[in-house]
């Protein structure tokens, strides 16, 4: 749940200012990863010295501090080498003691950076405490620090490669990790491991990089020949071997290596990328080799890591003119759901193809059900869906949270399928899901926002959304995306129902006009901030009744106004009124009531008489042409479209609500308190 960076060049001039602004910059865009404290480590004046600074607070802070501090700016070494770490607490306070890097002793002989919870680091600092090793934090980063070390001093004379003493103590780790491993004891040298966190490595040289994969080297040290279980590589794909640097020219040619969870901290420098997979380790030799290194073969693996090419542009994850990234965001739906539907939609004929399912279409209509697995906004994209889902498809679908469906070990069989979406692809509950569900033998199928995540690597087949980086904590467009590549999924796994033919066909047609109805509905942003600035940001508390197809926003706009606006705020299904909600209504509680033309109009409108004969003054969220809506109350009139379609035009104005709450009440709307964008542990 916290973001790494790291940077090593071999034969690059560069100076100690841009290797230390390269780790400083990448961590900011990092940030929404957590930001509650951060630390950068660094080459100091000689091979064998690494310096950290540590700070409290945004990455902002730690830059400031790093400016007072390093005053040896024009320093150029052969090679240079740092590493900076954006924390947002799971063990030990948000303290400068407990952010990261992560030292073994004052020498800072073995310093580390980690991403991820080590869950039996208990056990393993009491067998150390016992051996004498103290400890200096809470961190369960700081036992491995020290149990590195231990393993070092333990070797009695010999000298293990750096990346075996890794391969040796991360053996001993459980949990979902990812770590950049910097010893003085290897100067020049680099190990990083990854097992369940993230973690990528951008390749930057001064020739053209026109290898296409790295082989991987196991720990048995058996010589990895082409294997039939491997992804066979195009054959004009060229090969690395083990040794990248060499392989571009070796010695005397400059390399430059960026290390992070994800690639917004490295593509403004290189476009080349390697993703790494569970439990790789990847080391970069004193001589600025690349090696990738595994614990062992497991059946089906592959012997090679291929370097990709990103596609996305800098300008596509930074701010522009926007105050925030969440507007910015908001802003980007009509083009983020026309990207989702891009290529995919045939308007004359009516049909969808979502390429990555096709060759499991006919596995997924045998099934006995299906199981939507998600946490947070990409639940409720679920949730959103199911209706439709089920109509279309005549599967029955069940709804887990992640987190509840591991809880409780819900049986899963072979027969089933098991759809896990998420816009990181890195949620640690989900993927802990889906690891259950593979052991299961179920088909699993994968709805991600985010190309080499784990959830897109793992799963059978799936749908990639295409919105676009997302970097702003509250999730928009993603879940506007979600929403629709599911309902686009029902499409096409309908497509061979005769009864459903007039059914998908409006549906299919109600998607052409939904970019411009966003666009409609987002003119709506001075009125939804009149409306915030009316004292609702003043309310401590808000409900959001909806029902059938708004079941889903309801319970959307309620968390975001939670998340971002720090008002207690529930979405209550309208039809459960009656069982509980109603007492809560009065002529002071704020309520917004969202009322849709669809078959559930008539029961909306029976709600909306319920609260008035209360003296509920609702905020109504109707469609413009919906005369049955009585006069008085303040309304948000959105556009019609296909009833299993209205969700994603009114959540719109309930985001611009949340931002605006937000901005109100003086929240850092792109970093929420006590959030993270990426939840990776469990
Ligand atoms: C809320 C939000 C979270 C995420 C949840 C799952 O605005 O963003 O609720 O939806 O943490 O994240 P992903 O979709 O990355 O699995």
């Amino acid at each position: 749940m916290c973001g790494i960076v790291g940077y090593l060049s071999y034969f690059c001039p560069r100076d100690r200012q841009y290797v230390l602004d390269t780790v400083l910059n990448g961590l900011s865009r990092l940030e929404y990863r957590g930001y509650d404290s951060a630390g950068i480590a660094y080459d100091g004046n000689t091979p064998d010295e690494t310096r950290i600074i540590k700070q409290v607070g945004k990455v902002s802070a730690l830059k400031k501090l790093v400016k007072e501090q390093e005053k040896d700016v024009d320093f150029v070494y052969q090679s240079q080498f740092s590493m900076a770490h954006t924390r947002w607490a799971t063990h030990g306070e948000p303290t400068t003691s407990n952010a990261h890097p992560h030292r073994s002793d004052s020498n800072n002989t073995f310093t580390v950076i980690h991403n991820g919870i080590v869950t039996n680091y208990k056990e393993i600092k009491t067998v150390l405490e016992n051996k004498g090793v103290k400890f200096q934090t809470d961190t369960d980063t700081e036992v491995v620090t020290k149990l590195i070390k231990y393993i070092y001093d333990s070797q009695r004379g010999r000298k293990l490669e750096f990346h075996r003493l890794v391969k040796a103590t991360c053996r001993e780790l459980e949990g979902a990790n990812a770590f950049i491993f910097k010893s003085i004891h290897y100067p020049n040298e680099i190990v990083v491991f990854r097992r369940g966190s993230p973690l990528m490595i951008g390749i930057k040289t001064d020739k053209n990089l026109d290898i296409d994969f790295v082989d991987v080297e196991f720990s048995n040290d058996v010589e990895i020949s082409d294997n039939k279980n491997d992804i066979v590589p195009d054959v004009s794909a060229k090969r690395a071997q083990n040794h990248l640097h060499s392989a571009i020219g070796g010695d005397n040619q400059s390399i430059e290596y960026f290390f992070s969870s994800d690639s917004s901290a490295i593509i403004e420098h290189t476009k080349k990328v390697l993703f790494l997979e569970e439990n790789d380790i990847a080391h970069i030799s004193a001589k600025g080799d690349l090696r990738i290194h595994h614990f062992q073969r497991e059946e089906g693996m592959s012997s090679i890591r291929s370097i990709k090419t990103l596609e996305m542009e800098l300008a596509e994850i930074m701010k522009g003119s926007f105050p925030h990234f969440m507007l910015k965001e908001i802003y980007e739906q009509p083009e983020s759901v026309f990207n989702t539907l891009r290529g995919r939609v045939d308007f004359k004929n009516n049909v969808v193809t979502l390429g990555g399912l096709r060759s499991h279409l006919s596995s997924i209509r045998r099934c006995r059900r299906i199981v939507f697995c998600a946490c947070g906004t990409s639940y409720h994209s679920c949730i959103a869906t199911r209706n439709i889902f089920e109509e279309l498809t005549e599967i029955p679908v069940s709804l887990e949270l992640a987190s509840d469906f591991l809880d409780r070990q819900s049986p899963i069989f072979r027969d089933d399928v098991c759809v896990f979406v998420s816009q990181s692809g890195e949620t640690a509950d989900t993927i802990m899901a889906l690891k259950y569900c593979l052991q299961r033998g179920a088909l699993c199928v994968g709805v991600t926002n985010t190309v080499g995540s784990t959830i897109s690597r793992d799963t059978h087949c799936g749908v990639h959304i295409n919105a676009g980086p997302e970097i702003g904590v509250a999730s928009t467009k993603a879940y506007t995306s979600q929403y629709l590549a599911l309902v686009m999924m029902a499409l096409q796994l309908s497509e061979d129902r005769s009864s459903m033919v007039e059914r998908r066909k409006e549906i299919i047609q109600g998607l052409r006009g939904l970019p411009d109805k966003i666009k409609e509905v987002l003119k709506l942003d001075e009125q939804i901030k009149a409306i915030s600035g009316s004292g609702l940001h003043k309310e401590k508390s808000l409900l959001i009744l909806g029902r059938g197809f708004n079941t889903a926003t309801s319970l959307e706009g309620a968390l975001k106004i939670k998340e971002l606006a720090y008002i207690h705020c529930e979405g209550i299904q309208a039809g459960e009124l009656k069982h509980g909600p109603l007492a809560l209504i009065d002529e002071h509680i704020p309520i917004i009531l969202i009322i849709t033309k669809d078959c559930h109009h008539s029961k909306s409108i029976s709600a909306l008489q319920q609260v008035l004969a209360r003296k509920g003054q609702p905020i109504i969220l109707c469609n413009t042409d919906d005369k049955e809506i009585p006069q008085g109350y303040t309304t948000i009139r959105i556009p019609s479209t296909v009833d299993c379609l209205n969700g994603i035009l009114a959540i719109i104005p309930l985001q611009l609500l949340s931002y605006h709450l937000a901005v109100s009440n003086g929240v850092d709307v792109d970093f929420p308190r006590n959030l993270a964008k990426s939840v990776t542990v469990e």
